[in-house]
Formats: C-alpha cells, sequence, structure tokens
C-alpha cells in the first residue's frame, strides 16, 4: 500500500473510531442530554451581539447537562470555570466547546480580512491562521468562527471587511488556507482549533448592501459566484458550518433544509455539523416564515441545524417537539452525534483542558514571530493605486507632514471585530515612521476626526503641510465603520476629512493618501487630486512599521486589489468578471443610444480588481499553450514569461483569466482561474507555469448540470483583470 493509501485509511480509521465513541456515548444518554449538546449559550454577563443575550441561567444549564458549546466567555479563568462546572457536576461529564470569533488575528491583530487576502498569498494567510489558532487555544477556545467565505461585490455592505473579495475563486483559495491553518494536521493538538465556515449561504448577497437582508438569486448565480469559496473551505476539511442570517430563495438559511441537509451534506459531502448565527433562529419568526419559538426550533432541527446559538429554542422545546412527533428522535441522533463526533476529535474527551492552561495567555501570545509575521502580512496587504512622479519611496531626507484622523491613532489599526485585542498595542503611522525616520523632521496633526471638525484643526495641518516637503493623509473611515451591521449608503471620504483635504491640497504639497478602511470607497475627486495613494486598510498590530517599510522603500509594495473600487456609487454592485450583455459598450468611449451603458458616467470603475502598483515594472511575454488542442477531461497547461524591467526588486502577482467564448449559459467576460505570486530580482525574469483544469472550466450548464462544455477559449495573462496577453485553446469531445 502506498503512504498516501495509507494516510486515508488512518483518516478513515480515526474518524469511524470517534463516530463510534459518539455512539458509545450517546448510548447512555437521555434525551434530553442530547438535545443539551445542541445548545450554544452566553455568560449572563457576557455582552450582546445581537437582539437579546442569554435567556438561561447558564451555570445551572451546565449542571443540568444542557449546555454544549459557549461563545463570549471572556477570559481563560472563566473557560477554566465552566468547564470544570460540566465536566464535574453534569451527571456524564461531557466537555464544553468553546467558541468565539477569531476572524483576523486573536491578541496578534492582523489586517483586516479584505487587506489580508490583497496579499494573494495563500501560504501566508495559512500562517496568519495558524498564529490565530496558537494563541486562541493560549486562551482555551477550541473553535473559531471563520473564515468568512461570502464573496462580495457590494461595498455598502460593511462585511465585504471580514471576507476575501469578491472573487470566487480567489476568496476559496484563501479561506481553504484559513481552514488549513486553524486545523492544522492534528484537530486534537493544543495548538489548533476547529474552523467554521461561515455564513451558509450567500449571506453577502443582501439587497442594496443592507446587512441581514433579503438575498434572491438564481441558481447559477449561486452555484457560480458564491458556492465555490463555501465548497473550497468545506474540501480544506472544515468541521462546522455557520447557517446565515438571510433567507435564500424564501425560506431561512436557519430553517433551510435544501441548504443545509441535501445542499451541504448530501452534495458537498459535508461531516461535521452546523450552528446557527447568533439568534437567527428566533430571527425566522421575524421572516414570517414560523409563528413562535417553538416553530422555529422545530423547522431548524428538522432542516438539519445541529447547534443553536444563543436563543435557547432547542433548550426550551426540542424535547416537547419529539414528544409531539413533530422531530423524530432519530434526528435529534444524528444532530447530537455529529457534535459529539467532532468533539472527540478535537481531543477534549481525553482532555477536557487541552486548550489553554495556567499561563499560557501570557507566555503563549504577542511572540516576536507574530510580530514579525503580522507586519509581513501587513505591509503585503497594502495596496498602491497611485505613485505619479515616483513619490514614494520617499529619498530619505523629506521633511514630513502627516496628517488625517488616523495619523497618530493606535486603535484605528486593529480593525474590527477582534476581542481579544489590545487597542493601545499596535504601533501608529506617526510611530512607524518616527522610528523609521528618526533624523526626519516629521509633524503630526489629525486636522479632524473621522466625521467631525475639530477647532483650529484645519489651521494647524495647514501650517504641518507648509512646512513639509511632503503629505501623508490618512482619509478613510473608523474601525466601527467595518464588519457587522456597518452598512453604508454612501461610502465617500466624510465631509470634515474632505473639507481637511481641500485645506491642505491648496498648500500645493505633494500628497499621497493613506486610505484607512475595511471597505472599497469613493475617491475619485482625491485620488485625482494627489500624486500618490495607498491603500492600507486597516493593518493590525504593526500598521505603522509596516506602512514605514513601504513609504521608506524597504518593502516594495506588492498588494493587488481584492474588490473593484467603483468610480461612483451608481456603478454598485460593479465587479470584474461582468458578462457582456446583448448590447455591450464595445469601448469605454462609445456613446451610442441603445447600448448598455450609463447616460454620463463611465462603465468602468476607478480602479479594477487585480490593479496595484509596486516601486519597479513587471513585463510579460511569451505566453504558450502548451496544448491548445484538448479534450474534455483534460487540464491545458498555459506558461508565460514574466521578467521584472524596473530597477528595484519586487514581488509581483501572475493573474491568469479565462473567457469561454460560447457557452450553453451566459458566461463572464473574463474569470480568474490561477494565480502565482513571485519573487523576481531587478533585471531577473522566471518562467511561470499554470493548469486551467477541467473543473476550472465548469460552469451550471443550461441543463443544470455543474461541468465543462467542448468550444474555444481565450486566456489571458497579467498583472490585473486588464491582462491583454492573449492565448487560445479548444476543447473537443
Ligand atoms: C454574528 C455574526 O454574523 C457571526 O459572523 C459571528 O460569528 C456571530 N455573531 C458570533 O459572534
Amino acid at each position: 500500500m502506498t503512504a498516501v493509501a495509507l494516510m486515508v485509511v488512518g483518516c478513515t480509521e480515526k474518524r469511524d473510531a470517534d463516530e463510534l465513541r459518539a455512539e458509545k456515548l450517546m448510548a447512555k444518554m437521555t434525551l434530553a442530554e442530547k438535545i443539551g449538546q445542541l445548545n450554544q449559550f452566553v455568560p449572563q454577563n457576557s455582552i450582546v451581539t445581537g437582539p437579546d443575550g442569554s435567556p438561561v441561567d447558564v451555570k445551572n444549564v451546565i449542571k443540568e447537562g444542557m449546555c454544549g458549546s459557549m461563545l463570549n466567555v471572556w477570559s481563560p479563568k472563566e473557560i477554566i470555570e465552566y468547564q470544570k462546572l460540566a465536566v464535574d457536576s453534569s451527571r456524564l461529564g461531557i466537555p464544553i466547546l468553546f467558541g468565539h470569533d477569531i476572524i483576523h488575528g486573536c491578541r496578534t491583530t492582523f489586517p483586516e480580512n479584505i487587506g489580508i487576502s490583497c496579499s494573494w498569498d495563500p501560504a501566508m494567510t495559512e500562517e496568519v491562521a495558524r498564529i490565530s489558532a496558537a494563541e486562541a487555544t493560549a486562551f482555551g477556545l477550541a473553535w473559531t468562527f471563520s473564515p468568512m467565505c461570502d464573496v462580495a461585490i457590494d461595498p455598502r455592505w460593511g462585511r465585504v471587511s471580514e471576507g476575501s473579495g469578491e472573487d470566487p475563486y480567489l476568496s476559496g483559495q484563501l479561506s481553504a488556507a484559513m481552514v488549513r491553518g486553524y486545523q492544522g494536521d492534528d484537530l486534537s493538538a493544543g495548538n489548533t482549533i476547529l474552523s467554521c465556515v461561515k455564513h451558509f449561504a450567500a449571506y453577502s448577497a443582501a439587497e442594496a448592501g443592507r446587512d441581514y437582508n433579503t438575498v434572491d438569486m438564481s441558481e447559477m448565480m449561486f452555484r457560480e459566484r458564491h458556492l465555490p469559496s463555501y465548497k473550497a473551505a468545506i474540501d480544506a476539511g472544515a468541521l462546522s458550518v455557520m447557517s446565515s442570517f438571510n433567507d435564500f430563495d424564501g425560506i431561512p438559511a436557519s430553517g433551510n433544509k435544501w441548504l443545509l441537509t441535501d445542499l451541504l451534506r448530501g452534495e458537498l459531502g459535508f461531516k461535521g455539523f452546523v450552528v446557527s448565527d447568533y439568534s437567527s433562529i428566533n430571527e425566522m419568526i421575524n421572516h414570517r416564515v414560523v409563528a413562535d419559538k417553538k416553530e422555529a426550533a422545530e423547522l431548524a432541527l428538522n432542516a438539519g441545524l445541529n447547534m443553536d446559538m444563543v436563543d435557547g429554542d432547542y433548550y426550551k422545546f426540542a424535547e416537547e417537539l419529539v414528544r409531539e412527533g413533530r422531530v423524530s428522535e432519530a434526528q435529534i441522533d444524528r444532530l447530537c452525534k455529529d457534535i459529539l463526533t467532532v468533539k472527540f476529535k478535537l481531543g477534549l474527551f481525553d482532555d477536557p483542558f487541552r486548550y489553554g492552561g495556567e499561563g499560557r495567555w501570557e507566555k503563549e501570545t504577542w511572540l516576536p514571530e507574530y510580530l514579525e509575521t503580522a507586519r509581513k502580512v501587513a505591509r503585503s496587504s497594502m495596496v498602491l493605486l497611485k505613485n505619479e512622479g515616483e513619490v514614494l519611496p520617499l529619498k530619505g531626507s523629506e521633511r514630513i507632514a502627516l496628517i488625517g484622523p488616523a495619523a497618530d491613532s493606535r486603535s484605528e489599526m486593529t480593525g474590527t471585530w477582534v476581542g481579544f485585542a489590545d487597542y493601545n498595542k499596535p504601533v501608529s503611522f506617526f510611530e512607524g515612521l518616527k522610528a523609521r525616520f528618526p533624523h526626519n523632521d516629521i509633524k503630526c496633526e489629525k486636522g479632524c476626526d473621522f466625521f467631525d471638525p475639530i477647532e483650529g484643526g484645519i489651521s494647524k495641518a495647514v501650517a504641518a503641510a507648509r512646512g513639509a516637503d511632503v503629505v501623508l493623509m490618512t482619509l478613510g473611515l473608523p474601525n466601527a465603520y467595518s464588519g457587522e451591521a456597518a452598512s453604508m449608503a454612501n461610502i465617500d471620504i466624510p465631509f470634515a476629512q474632505k473639507e481637511l483635504f481641500k485645506a491642505v491640497k491648496a498648500t500645493g504639497k505633494p500628497i499621497v493618501i493613506l486610505l484607512v478602511t475595511g471597505r472599497p470607497m469613493t475617491i475619485a475627486e482625491e485620488s485625482d487630486a494627489v500624486a500618490g495613494l495607498l491603500v492600507t486598510w486597516h493593518p493590525g498590530i504593526m500598521g505603522g512599521t509596516a506602512l514605514a517599510d513601504i513609504v521608506s522603500g524597504d518593502c516594495n509594495p506588492s498588494g493587488r486589489l481584492t474588490m473593484t473600487f467603483p468610480l461612483c456609487l451608481g456603478q454598485v454592485p460593479i465587479h470584474y468578471n461582468a458578462k457582456s450583455t446583448g448590447r455591450p459598450r464595445k469601448t469605454p468611449t462609445n456613446n451610442a443610444k441603445y447600448v448598455s451603458r450609463y447616460m454620463s458616467t463611465p462603465n468602468e470603475p476607478l480602479f479594477a480588481f487585480g490593479e496595484g502598483l509596486s516601486y519597479t515594472e513587471f513585463a510579460y511575454s511569451d505566453l504558450e499553450v502548451l496544448n491548445p488542442e484538448a479534450k474534455l477531461g483534460e487540464t491545458v497547461k498555459v506558461r508565460i514569461k514574466v521578467s521584472n524591467v524596473g530597477k528595484r526588486d519586487g514581488e509581483e502577482v501572475a493573474q491568469l483569466y479565462i473567457r469561454d467564448v460560447i457557452g450553453s449559459r451566459t458566461r463572464p467576460d473574463r474569470e480568474l482561474k490561477g494565480f502565482k505570486k513571485i519573487s523576481l530580482k531587478a533585471g531577473e525574469s522566471a518562467t511561470v507555469d499554470f493548469d486551467i483544469t477541467p473543473e476550472s472550466r465548469s460552469f451550471f450548464r443550461a441543463d443544470k448540470t455543474w461541468g465543462e462544455e467542448a468550444g474555444d477559449f481565450d486566456v489571458f495573462i497579467g498583472h490585473d483583470s486588464h491582462a491583454s496577453l492573449k492565448g487560445i485553446f479548444t476543447i473537443a469531445k
């Protein structure tokens, strides 16, 4: 038997053993105790992150053996206390599974996820997750509600900051990397955690970008844009999934049997358990598909939703529902077994205190190597979008004016929803620059708050600009404007900052905007007026140091956009992988009447998917399709030469897009199907190989099956989604 086969057999045996152990335990459990495993509660004193807090007295519920999991426990000590209570005081001593949102770092905060995705670096993303897992387990956690695989094309939606952008393939690659990083090779190790794929499904498609809003789309759209990213994360081995708040085809996800059972388990072969989102079972009452909490519990249980996050509906009604014959005991058994099997896999029964433990939180977090990784990730996430006259990197001796609401803010480095972050720990931009340029004259002026003027702020900022050779100016949005419940109907730079910007601009000094944001913004006016534009996102704990690395030229920027920046809000939703329509506007200046265009606004965005500058230049040549006449089921191999033709060493993300020329359903004009990040010294060239697999050519065909079709394809490889170097290939039957 080969090594691989042995490994597979090993895994199967392990899985079977865990399931068997779960079954054996269940033989001793009462119906109530089985239902107990389906409940997740927060402590009474915990913060409330939805409409309601805990509906029960958690300590008593634990003693009754009715609490399978907890979230939002805010100290390692409390985790140990609750676990002791479960193990020592409940009849069967089943350990609690502690979960939390560890989404872009735990104590060591990394950039917001949209920033991480701009690194286009799965290995680095995996490392972020590995470090997050190590720190989270040091706290006592065994489970993180991450990655968010929702693919988003609407920057009004605040949660675009938590995802990996607008492209299904890239989002899938990065989500899978996160799962591997969290779960490692051994889920039962004390420094790996259970990952949770969320929010299943299509949560990001909320109408008008308003959080929690209705979702309605065709099956084709769902399968092509949304499903691939969840699937990639599940295929990477994630053993939990979170149902989303939205309705899907008229049925809320938490009660949607087609989603949670037929598709997830049947089609995708998911083997773990599903947890609801915070109070999403109760919310089915507001969706008006059930009349009360009992009906909500019934719908969710029968849909295949294993765990009730905070509502207490399973706790209150599941037993009654079984007695009344509305939910079968066999269904409760299935739901319970999934959860217990994962608990066995995590090793919780072998050692309920395996996660956390004495002093780990103090000793095993903020390690120097973690901070160094945070610095690397932050600088890889920053995207340089404009650099006229090579305003960056700084030459070295400039007098610098650092202006704007985030100029010297530590807390605004962190980004959204980082429960364990110390907001005073990050390196601010000002601190980072001072450390890197100790001999330069650097003046820092806030000028205004994010939304409000400060008395005398503008005049101080203008004075600082006048005395400087270059102005670095932070514009953007605060942490609280990223993430859940942070939708915006206007994504312009806030008025107070616009006023400050105009005054500083009037000094005539060269300006580099540092855009601090968790979402694309409409910044055409500001971008047009300046020499430089660097999107820093909310860059995490090492933000200031990473900024100094970039502006000093110690690090050559390599970030590339993973979401389109619209020219104006009216273009939203906007994304690169659009379809041509029956009346395409073939050139940006075609003003003919009956074509698909706006009357007085271009169709093109301000900055497109994949864009990002470097301090060097890359050239693409010699695109070669090695087997241009392939057959269905065969992989097409493509090769290209990438050269660093500039004067500095740098990193390039070579991006491959395909166009299926004719399909039985309409196909996007181009779709990302491969990317490679490569490092090239000045003057160096490399050959880059890509595989275009049958799966990557597959789509939701006219007959409603998933698969590829014979025919002609174009392939484009280049620096971004405008890539123009083209090859062709044909797939024969
Ligand atoms: C609601 C959010 O939608 C979800 O992403 C998160 O994991 C849960 N709250 C738990 O905090």
